[in-house]
């Protein structure tokens, strides 16, 4: 057989080393970089699983194929457990069954290599495409993020709303072992706990009312890759245990299930919230923290790194315009000027929202100070936070000033501003705010704010 083979394989262009027992074959193992691996499963002295075994920890991705004369399948699952492409039978085809598989899983292999140099390729020519920076600040996040991917531990990413932390976890994700399988993200804040429950572990059916069927979980469906626990602050604390279990055994039951469940899973998280805070204050499990503190990863606000304005506006303004089709090249200097010097409370996501409404707004070949939003070309006039600091010129003691009346209405200005920005859209008018949706309702309501 070993000699037919080898004839045979030879004619189709392979080239073929042979052995006569395992022991000889882990010696060429060693020796050679091998593609396929054909081996007989009852041998003298080694066995073709050994021999399997052997080859697997020399090269692990080396493949494997086994053949087997008998009609008990038990060892060639054996061979299937420990990584064999597959086996084929001793048969009169058995010729014919090899050189196919041969054929295929050569092919195979083939395209995933190609499909790594592809990725390998489309990553270099710039690390960091989507994400726009070059302020000192940004570097380090760069120079971090690269650090960190391939590690696979838990990262927890902190800073104001709407400055980039989901675009650095899909970063993260994207540079790790992990890339090929799915990156989730959950928002922890937008969802009762119940429901954010039998979103991450699942459910069995009747697990509580409207469980009429099982459910995976996001922790399931995700296996193998990345969730993203966005704004994790907003977690309960009956939730928390829970998530800390997972961190801690790897393991989790679906709601209503008895079977445990296995988490190969990279968790990201991310909060606007001052988490250490929240732990002194009793609102956050300090055990929690520490388990999903294990790499901090801080955002600056855009007012801090006010020199990468520019280069985001006009990273938008081509985004923008690539998808409106509209002839729109660059910003004017006067318009330049008023995004560099509004502070920006709503961080990369407002100066997004800003250019996006410009681009559809401007009639001219750039965009120009007059399709800016209100706000920004206000700010230049009297910077926004001096003008609602600065208590009125009037204050005297008979004046009958009453700061808690002014501070509302400062709060509420901003709220009906937030919302007028995102179109009315409660979520986002939250983000705007760097507010929880539960916050922000809360607010809506305090206000009466339909
Ligand atoms: N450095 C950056 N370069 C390009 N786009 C950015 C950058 N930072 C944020 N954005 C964009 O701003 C928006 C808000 O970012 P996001 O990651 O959702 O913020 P966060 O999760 O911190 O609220 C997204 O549309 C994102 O693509
Ligand atoms: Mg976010």
């Amino acid at each position: 057989m070993r000699e037919l083979l080898s004839i045979v394989l030879r004619r189709d262009g392979y080239e073929v080393l042979v052995a006569a027992d395992g022991k000889a074959a882990v010696e060429i193992l060693k020796r050679e970089r091998l593609d396929v691996l054909i081996t007989d499963i009852r041998m003298p002295e080694m066995t073709g699983v050994d021999v399997l075994r052997e080859a697997k920890t020399i090269d692990p991705g080396i493949i494997s194929i086994i053949m087997t004369a008998f009609a008990t399948t038990d060892t060639a699952v054996d061979a299937l457990r420990l990584g064999a492409a597959d086996y084929v039978h001793k048969s009169p085809n058995a010729v014919n069954d090899l050189r196919l598989r041969v054929g295929k899983e050569l092919e195979r292999k083939r395209l995933l290599q190609e499909n790594v140099l592809l990725k390998r390729q489309l990553g270099t020519p710039n690390k960091f495409s989507n994400i726009v920076g070059s302020s000192s600040a940004m570097m380090s996040v760069f120079e971090l993020i690269e650090t960190i991917a391939p590690t696979g531990s838990t990262v927890l990413i902190t800073g104001e709303s709407g400055t980039g932390k989901e675009l650095v976890a899909r970063a993260i994700h994207a540079r790790s072992a992990r890339s090929d399988r799915p990156f989730v993200a959950v928002n922890c804040g937008a969802l009762p706990d119940t429901l954010l429950e039998s979103e991450l572990f699942g459910h069995m059916r009747g697990a509580f009312t409207g469980a009429d069927t099982n459910k995976k979980g996001l922790l399931e469906v995700a296996e193998k890759g990345t969730i993203f626990l966005d704004e994790i602050g907003e977690m309960s604390a009956m939730t928390q245990v829970k998530l800390l279990r997972v961190l801690q055994e790897r393991k989790f039951r679906r709601l209503g299930g008895t079977e445990e469940v296995e988490a190969n899973i990279r968790i990201i998280a991310a909060t606007n919230r001052d988490l250490s805070k929240m732990v002194a204050a009793g609102d956050f499990r300090e055990d929690l923290f520490y388990r999903i503190n294990v790499i901090p990863v801080k955002l600056p606000p855009l007012r801090e790194r006010q020199d990468d304005v520019q280069a985001l506006a006009e990273h938008f303004v081509e985004k923008y315009a690539a998808q409106m089709k509209k002839e729109l090249h660059g910003i004017s200097g006067a318009a330049m000027t008023l995004l560099r010097s509004y502070p920006w409370p709503g961080n990369v996501r407002e100066l997004e929202n800003a250019i996006e409404r410009a681009v559809a707004l401007e009639r001219t070949p750039s965009v120009l100070s007059d399709s800016l939003p209100d706000g920004v070309r206000a700010a230049s006039a009297s910077p926004a936070s001096a003008a609602a600091a600065a208590p009125p010129e009037d204050l005297t003691l008979s004046g009958g000033f009453d700061l808690e009346q002014h501070v509302q209405d400062i709060e509420r200005e901003y709220i009906m501003e937030a919302l007028r920005r995102s179109h009315g859209v409660k979520k986002n008018a939250a983000e705007l705010l760097g507010l929880s949706f539960r916050q922000f309702r809360y607010l809506l309501k305090k206000y009466n704010i339909q």
